[in-house]
């Protein structure tokens, strides 16, 4: 099976190719993928799947059904389709034609590597024996597409998912796999610091939120190093900041606004009342009123330790062990990939796209981000593998 797997896909591999540069040359927002989606629809309906568009506003799904002894489990299969506010500034001769968009974070690769598992496991319909559902998501850069595509259904029945990122730091032709957590928790923290007026020679007469500000942005730095568990990392970015109104003028209000990763699900639970506290005490010490909004983004990536390893024995049958690492650490980075995981147990994998040649490969959301796009076959061969064995084994169950 993993030779026709492999025959098929390397027979694919131009028509891949080609489909991936299409798709590069074409990118676009978040949300506003509708040529994308017309694009992946017209592919997957050629290929025999069952076609619905418009799942999760500009998102798509295809459905294999297999025609083997029937095992009733789904098995869903995802990727993203959208791409980023960069003007690109590779030299590729498929460079973007879009001015100021750019498939910059890999997606384009993985739309292709998604409808070219779709195209092989089509062709072997007599062989698998349960469903595939693909489901081409829109707006993971902004958090949001995994949500609309499951208010829309996309996970219903789904028995186990599977998903992947390219990775530039690995090279192309290898894999990465983690047990565990893969990505953190993102949520949104906005401080408002409410002081009062006064004239800047008079500081005793004023109540300075720029100084208290200060003293909080210090002070919930400092508490993270003392009062959270260091084996349970939280980093706390406070990425914007404004305030005051003249130099001479004490300032009687100061914004802060940041973005707080985590990895465990127990130290996110708590964060919000943890920066309430220390914000209250700073404020209250120093006469200020406060305002803290903690809202909560994407759940950190939690990998299934099942499918993981069966991906990992997929991918190590079909590779070699040598192309397949099993990553030590996580990324704090987010992935919406997690909003699936709170209806079914899943894995991602990060597909390698690096330049075995070259010194510096360009990271994610880089202008002149480029990938091997011998990772394309590599990408299909392990998704369309590892779903055939998904239905040999009673995994995920
Ligand atoms: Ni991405």
């Amino acid at each position: 099976m993993l030779t026709r797997i492999k025959d098929l896909a390397t027979t694919l591999a131009p028509r891949l190719i080609e489909i991936r540069r299409h798709i590069h040359s074409h990118p676009e927002l978040s949300g506003q993928e509708y040529q994308t989606a017309a694009f992946v629809a017209g592919v997957l309906s050629s290929s025999g799947l069952h076609v619905l568009e418009g799942v999760g506003k500009t998102g798509v799904i295809g459905e294999l059904q297999g025609t083997s002894n029937k095992d009733e489990r789904l098995l869903a299969i995802r990727t993203d389709m959208d791409a980023l506010p960069i003007q690109e500034r590779t030299r590729l001769d498929f460079i973007s034609r879009a001015e100021g968009i750019m498939h910059a974070c890999g997606h384009d690769v993985h739309t292709t590597v998604g409808l070219g598992t779709a195209m092989v496991l089509s062709q072997m319909a007599e062989e698998l024996p349960g469903r595939v559902r693909f489901l081409f998501q829109p707006a993971e850069e902004i958090a949001q597409g995994a949500c609309w595509m499951v208010k829309d259904g996309a996970m219903e029945d789904v028995s186990a998912i599977l998903g992947l990122h390219v990775f530039p730091s690995i090279p192309g032709g290898s894999i990465g796999v983690r047990y565990g957590a893969l990505t953190a928790a993102a949520d949104d923290l906005e401080i408002i610091i409410i002081g009062e007026s006064g004239h800047g020679a008079r500081p005793h007469e004023a109540v300075d939120a720029i100084w208290i500000a200060a003293q909080v942005i210090t002070t919930l730095q400092q508490a993270i190093s003392r009062t959270q568990n260091p084996l349970r990392p939280v980093v706390l970015s406070i990425g914007q900041i404004n305030g005051g109104r003249a130099p001479n003028v004490i300032a009687d209000q100061v914004r802060l606004l940041g973005t707080v990763r985590s990895l465990h699900p127990e130290t996110r639970a708590n964060l919000p009342n943890w920066i309430e506290k220390i914000v209250a005490n700073v404020c209250n010490s120093y006469g200020a009123k406060y305002q803290v909004h903690y809202r909560r983004g994407v759940p950190s990536v939690q990998n299934d330790y099942e499918l993981t390893q069966l991906l990992q024995v997929a991918a190590e049958e079909a590779w070699g062990s040598d192309r397949v690492q099993v990553l030590p650490e996580p990324s704090l980075g987010a992935e919406d990939f997690s909003v699936y995981l709170e209806h079914a147990p899943g894995s991602m994998f990060r597909l390698g796209v690096g330049f075995k040649d070259k010194v510096t490969n360009h990271p994610l959301h880089h202008p002149q981000f480029e990938v091997d796009e011998s990772a394309i076959v590599t990408g299909v061969v392990t998704l369309a593998y590892t779903a055939y064995r998904f239905f040999l084994k009673k995994v995920g169950v």
